[in-house]
């Protein structure tokens, strides 16, 4: 039987990512993370995912115009995101826009690649819209129109605060999308693949991993994170609370990984940037404590920090809520789900493992009035 979890079992044959564990490396189409970080925006990193290599201007140019281009929501799905309780968690709410953007798409069902690639397209483009949106409809704020000269990540942060982002912020926030788009078969992305592979629908394909991404052992940490850090409170009392959660066997959130044995090579990334804004910011005790918990559970349990460790400490210093942190994860990662679910189209076959029955057998049955 596979190991628990199915460590170490190959699920399928990628050309998008590779997640070298023994090593701390991350790989996207050929371009180590290191490579790639600083060197190239997110809507680079869509068409490497999405079409194999990294743009030339004008490929870029058209990518940057076809998103542009699909950003608008049906009104159909506005009204559903106006009428969602206020008080939806954002990745519940999240869930249940994207399936219905599939109930507002007439191609849904289109399983032409060429329908396939548009509608990667066009979630790539919607999902941020769909989040900003939900969350200043829940502050019974005015949904703005998106603006098509703005980049996908400042086109977010103007949505969700109503005002253009700086330079610093979009670069910054664009980065975090960088980091995030793909990472080999992880969780919600192998949910992806095990949607689409039943030749279900891509927004079904999406709804699963979104589902997915959103537990606190995946996507969910990084909220966790920052709600630890607020718990403790200062540097002083790190120690007794790493402790005293080592000691009940709680997890701490941010820390370990199944497949980095090493550094998870986002991380000093993260942690640069969220050292720049909190020194901006004044705060330097976010870093400090965050520095300090990763201090102790790599000597003591010889675990390092990961994407979402520092990725909280710099969504924080961004101003960005809380509860929007798993989404902007969502957002980035929107374009390696989808670019997994094309893959996976491409070389299908119905994804279906076996389980070892463990229950007792040769029962026979009782008469109901005997049981
Ligand atoms: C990521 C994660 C789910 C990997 O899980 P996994 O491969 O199943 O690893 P395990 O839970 O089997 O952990 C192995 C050991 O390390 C411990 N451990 C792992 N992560 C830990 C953490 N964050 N805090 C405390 N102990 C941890 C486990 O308790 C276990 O110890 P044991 O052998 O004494 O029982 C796990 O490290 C975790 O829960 N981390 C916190 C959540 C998180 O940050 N998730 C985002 C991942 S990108």
């Amino acid at each position: 039987m596979a190991g628990k979890g199915l460590e170490g079992i190959v699920a399928a044959s990628t050309r998008l990512s590779d997640v070298k564990g023994d090593v701390g490396e991350l790989i996207y189409c050929g371009y180590n993370i290191n490579e790639l970080a600083g060197k190239v925006s997110y809507e680079e990193v869509v068409h490497l995912l999405h079409y194999g290599h990294l743009p030339n201007k004008k490929e870029l140019a058209h990518l940057k115009a076809k998103l542009a281009e699909e950003r608008d929501l049906p009104q159909g799905v506005i009204d559903i995101i106006q009428k969602l309780p206020k008080t939806t968690p954002p990745m519940h709410a999240l869930r249940t826009v994207v399936s219905a953007l599939g109930c507002f798409d007439p191609e849904c069902d289109n399983d032409s690649m060429d329908s396939q690639r548009e509608k990667a397209m066009r979630l790539i483009a919607r999902i941020p819209i769909a989040m900003a949106y939900f969350h200043r409809a829940r502050q019974g704020k005015t949904l703005l129109p998106p603006d098509h000269s703005l980049s996908e990540a400042a086109n977010f942060l103007y949505l969700i605060d109503g005002e253009k982002p700086s330079a610093e912020k979009e670069n910054t926030l664009d980065l975090c999308y960088v980091l995030h788009a793909d990472h080999g078969m992880n969780a919600s992305t192998f949910s992806a693949r095990v949607t689409i592979a039943t030749l279900s629908d891509m927004y079904s394909a999406i709804t699963s991993a979104i589902g997915t991404l959103k537990g606190p052992l995946h996507g969910g940490a990084n909220e966790g994170v920052i709600k630890m850090l607020k718990e403790i409170g200062s540097l002083d009392k790190v120690d007794a609370y790493v402790q005293e959660c080592l000691a009940q066997k709680k997890k701490i959130m941010g820390i370990g990984h199944r497949v980095y044995k090493t550094l998870d090579p986002r991380a000093p990334h993260l942690k640069r940037m969220a050292q720049i804004l909190s020194a901006k910011l004044g705060e330097p005790k976010w870093i400090q404590m965050s520095d300090r918990i990763a201090e102790i559970m790599l000597t003591q349990k010889h675990l390092h920090a990961n994407v979402d460790f520092y990725s909280a400490t710099v969504y924080y210093s961004l101003d960005i809520p809380t509860d929007l942190f798993t989404p902007i994860f969502a957002i980035a990662r929107t374009s390696g789900w989808t670019a997994h679910v094309l893959e996976q189209l491409q070389d299908n076959r119905l994804i279906r493992p076996q389980s070892e029955y463990i229950g007792p057998v040769g029962l026979k049955v009782t008469p109901i009035e005997q049981r």
